[in-house]
């Protein structure tokens, strides 16, 4: 979609479509009191009529309005003015998109914008009228043979802002919309791409494709190399599996030289079956979600590059299927990480951890400054958190505060769980330095515990996205979260720490 930014008066629009919000009780959003004007009361006189009474989603489509110039009016119930906030706004974008693309006008005029938004400036509504139109126009329809293919689809939206002086930061919000969810249209494509498609090596394939759109740097990790390496952890998980593993690395360079990087890595755990700890069949089929980690390193590169980010970035991505086989792990196996610890494999359904780990020794090399993980990494942070809040733990109170800001701002919110060392106790293990599992207490944070081990060189946070990369249900399908809430606190370090 086309989007131009554009102060101008919602009376003198030729346009095909003008979009207006109607708080419940039939009340008017500014611009939509001054068509009324306009219009000689025209709009008054059809809300009396009782065909939108503003409740959130309520839409109504009017062709050729009296006495105006636009081609259709579009009203939107917003809900009631009072409890109008951050979701609702979005909410309302989204529905705009979907009613506006079941019209026939190819281009539209938004006064959704001029809506106040407590708290939030033009900028922010602008990025998120982009984020939300892109994301509820998307369509994951690849896969079926006869794709929806519209003759006349909606092309351009012209956003509008009240003053001139709003132009220009409106062009750098709509600019980081369009960017953040180029990313987040990647990591839900490949969220949603099946496990016999989106295989490690198609991950792997997926990356070296940034490297020849962006210039960035792969580099991927072959068996052998993982070996030569000692990332036995790694390599266990994979033992069950026909698909060769890989350990995905990708350097983008938007800083100077010589600044440490920021790492990312994210869990690319292409098919989770349990392993030999075999998971119940009911929805195993979306397991195949269990790379959504590895899908939003790819989706903030992706958009990192989109935006020329001055910051140097480096993400890193184990990458495996997690199968039942004659030689995978079994309960009881004692494997040796990278970082010379051992590990006793007590249910081989723990195996994010198991490749994680091991990635984030490998990530030392990196000298980051911070270093992020992003997992679909346990049902406990689900049954915690629910699909709302990623789960978010660290060993830094500064970094944990930055993302969880950046989450807010997003509105790809996270809540923080605490990763004391009290918890530590429960990865006892009789014969290795520590189990892969701590028992159902506290399942999100024994998790994170576990990673706590191989992360006491950085500061380092942990995103446990298990309730948040995907929808269940009707709805099913990849979210692209956290993407916003990375891309975000990455635009936002940017901020405060200029590059000289
Ligand atoms: N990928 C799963 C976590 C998961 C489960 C995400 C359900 C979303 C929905 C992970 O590999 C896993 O299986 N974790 C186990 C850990 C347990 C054995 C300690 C879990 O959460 O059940
Ligand atoms: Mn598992
Ligand atoms: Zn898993």
């Amino acid at each position: 979609m086309e989007y131009t930014v554009k102060s101008g008066d919602p009376e003198k629009q030729r346009s095909a479509c003008v979009v207006i919000g109607v708080f419940e009780g039939r009340k008017l959003s500014v611009s939509g009191k001054r068509l009324d004007e306009a219009a000689q009361g025209a709009l008054t006189a059809l809300l009396r009529r009782g065909d939108i009474e503003g409740k959130p989603g309520q839409t109504l489509l009017i062709h050729n309005p009296a006495n105006l110039l636009c081609e259709r009016l579009l009203l939107i119930g917003c809900g009631k003015e009072k409890e109008f906030n951050e979701g609702r706004y979005r909410e309302t974008c989204a529905k705009m998109a979907r009613a506006l693309a079941d019209t026939g006008a190819t281009e539209a005029v938004v006064y959704l914008t001029e809506l106040e938004v407590k708290g939030r400036d033009i900028a922010w509504k602008l990025r998120h009228t982009v984020e939300s139109v892109e994301s509820a126009l998307y369509k994951f329809d690849r896969l079926k043979s006869h794709k929806s293919e519209k003759k006349r689809p909606l092309r351009k939206l012209i956003l509008t802002v009240a003053k001139r002086s709003d132009l220009a930061p409106g062009e750098t919000a709509v600019q980081q919309g369009l960017a953040i969810s180029t990313g987040v249209h990647l990591a839900r494509d490949l969220g949603n791409l099946p496990g016999n498609i989106c295989t490690p090596s198609y991950l792997a394939d997926q990356a070296r494709e940034l490297e020849h759109q962006y210039g960035v740097k792969t580099t991927v990790l072959e068996r052998e190399d993982m070996e030569k390496l000692g990332m036995g952890a790694l390599l266990s998980v994979a033992r069950g599996s026909r698909q060769p593993p890989k350990l995905i690395t990708i350097e983008y360079k938007g800083g100077k030289d010589d600044e440490p990087p920021v790492a990312l890595v994210g869990k690319g755990l292409t098919f989770d079956a349990g392993g030999i700890s075999i998971k119940p069949a009911a929805a195993m089929d979306e397991m195949k979600y269990d790379m959504c980690g590895g899908a939003t390193v790819l989706g903030v590169i992706k958009a990192a590059c989109e935006l020329k980010l001055p910051v140097n970035l480096v993400g890193v991505i184990p990458s495996s299927e997690n199968l039942p086989d004659g030689d995978a792990n079994k309960p009881g196996d004692i494997v040796t990480s990278m970082s010379g610890q051992t590990i006793e494999v007590l249910n081989t359904d723990a195996e994010g951890r198991l490749i994680l780990c091991d990635a984030l020794t490998y990530t030392e090399r990196f000298h980051p400054v911070a270093v992020v993980d992003i997992a679909t990494l346990t049902g406990a942070c689900v049954i915690a958190l629910g699909n709302h809040a990623s789960g978010l733990m660290s060993n830094n109170d500064q970094l944990a505060r930055d993302l969880l800001a950046a989450g807010k701002y997003a509105h790809d919110r996270a809540w923080q769980l605490p990763v004391w060392d009290d918890y530590q106790k429960q990865l006892d293990s009789n014969f290795a330095d520590m189990a892969n599992i701590g028992g159902r207490e506290g399942g999100a944070i024994t998790a994170a515990c576990f990673l706590a081990r191989y992360t006491k060189k950085f500061k380092w946070a942990h995103l446990d996205i298990a309730g948040t990369a995907w929808k269940s249900g009707k709805e099913k399908g990849g979210t692209g979260r956290p993407v916003p809430l990375l891309i975000t606190w990455l635009i936002q370090r940017c901020a405060a720490h200029p590059a000289k």
